[in-house]
């Protein structure tokens, strides 16, 4: 098979590696991918949201599927475009897409088909929603409802922070045409666990459960980013968790969204809150999550092309999923001043030390070659650092050590990434 995978960051380095060890596969390429993918792929100049390009790739050379699992493009329809010229493609159709495209999408859903989720409202208009404030208890959460680099979304701790939040979100349009609608929601405690499902249309099948970070800085301080690090499994995602979540939320939103005549086909990502009253969903998307794909695809046993195809053929019922017995641990290397303005360009030293070292992966997010063939840093999350071990602490030592083979200018990383797993046995 020649398949095309589109998108650049570590998420699809991850993917890059699943799909390049299936042996179905005959050639890969990867649009645009970075100077990690180019170890697996063959990587081509085109970017995520030209689709007539993508397209015209596809016919011209042959391609037997392309997976996506990027917002942007999914959101906007690449699958729609894609299977109207009769390609194959895995991902997810605009129409159900929209289940992370639109906040107040999501939320009218979960209320709808009663799925467990924050008590909120949505409002157009900046006046009422700030009327809504008075009264409401503090902190509380805002929402853009559009798409925005998973950065809008801001928590406020007093009715002034929250007024202000309001203004930078629907008048300073602060996160673009995504702050045109606005949700507010109550603030939930409780631990945060992402579990990924493979969706057919009509029937789920749950990958191994994982846990981002997503703030910038140790102890969960600084803003938000788009994930600094992750491990897998979560030891709070418990067997009972699971019979609840099962009972309570997967089935009923593939459901949900079936009714409302918006099939979900592909990676159904559901971030989960683990509240006193029971786990609660805190964000659906509509694909595989950064980084928690990088911890979670180096434990699946199956050949992800057979569950491509088994979710493309709506026969996911009859496959089994089959994760590793191990654990899985990512920490991000980022560039200084990130998820703000960040240096580019930096040479990256250090990645040969990952040469034939089993367990232990360097997936690129931000990196690309320079005209002098060195590898160089071109975006804020630059590396994912991740390795096995038969247990998390082991992952996450080995982490850490190999975090340490990387040098460059300017670089940071979280240093407690997985400090929640001294916790579960505490
Ligand atoms: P989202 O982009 O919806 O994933 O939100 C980003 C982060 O904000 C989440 O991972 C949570 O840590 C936090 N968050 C979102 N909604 C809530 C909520 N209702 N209560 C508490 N924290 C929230
Ligand atoms: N790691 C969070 C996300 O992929 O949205």
């Amino acid at each position: 098979m020649r398949v095309l995978l589109v998108g650049g960051g570590g998420r699809e380095h991850a993917i890059a590696v699943s799909i390049a060890k299936s042996s179905r596969v005959d050639k890969l390429y990867c649009a645009p991918g970075n100077a990690g993918i180019a170890q697996v792929a063959e990587c081509v100049p085109i970017g995520v949201m030209d689709f007539k390009a993508l397209i015209a790739f596809a016919k011209d050379n042959a391609i037997d599927l392309t997976v996506v699992s990027q917002d942007d493009p999914l959101c906007a329809g690449i699958v729609d475009a894609f299977e109207a010229e009769g390609l194959k493609i895995f991902g997810t159709r605009a129409n159900a897409a929209i289940i992370e495209g639109s906040k107040a999408f999501s939320k009218n859903l979960m209320k709808k088909y009663g799925i467990p989720t924050a008590a909120y409202e949505t409002f157009t208009d900046p006046q009422a929603a700030i009327s809504y404030l008075e009264g409401q208890k503090f902190p509380i959460v805002l929402k853009a409802d559009g798409l925005a680099l998973g950065k809008g979304v801001l928590i406020c701790g007093s009715y002034e922070e929250a007024c202000e939040g309001v203004r930078e979100i629907m008048l300073d349009k602060k996160f673009g045409s995504a702050g045109n609608e606005l949700v507010i929601e109550e603030f939930m405690t409780g631990r945060e666990v992402s579990a990924l499902a493979f969706v057919d249309g009509k029937h789920y099948q749950l990958m191994t459960s994982s846990q981002d970070h997503k703030r910038a800085g140790d102890g969960d301080t600084g803003l938000n980013t788009g994930g600094m690090g992750t491990f897998s499994p979560s030891p709070f995602y418990t067997e009972e968790i699971d019979r609840l979540c099962r009972e309570r939320i997967y089935q009923k939103t593939v459901d949900a969204m079936a009714a409302e005549g918006r099939p979900f086909k592909g990676v159904l990502y559901f971030g989960l809150m683990l509240t006193q009253d029971g786990p609660k969903v805190v964000e659906y998307n509509t694909r595989f999550g950064d980084p928690e794909t990088q911890v979670v695809l180096p434990r699946m046993k199956n050949d992800i092309m057979d569950v491509f195809d088994a979710v493309m053929e709506e026969r996911l019922d009859e496959i089994e999923l089959e994760f590793a017995d191990n654990a899985a641990v990512c920490v991000v290397i980022a560039s200084g001043g990130y998820p703000l303005s960040y240096a580019k360009g930096k040479v990256i030293e250090g990645l040969d030390a990952f040469n034939g070292k089993e367990g232990y992966y360097c997936f690129h997010a931000g990196t690309k070659f320079d005209e002098n063939g060195n590898v160089v840093t071109s975006g804020g999350r630059v590396l994912g650092i991740t390795a096995l071990g038969e247990t998390l602490k082991e992952a996450r030592a080995r982490a850490y050590e190999a975090a340490e083979w990387i040098r460059f200018d300017g670089q940071y990383m979280r240093h407690d990434i997985g400090k929640a797993i001294d916790d579960a046995e505490a």
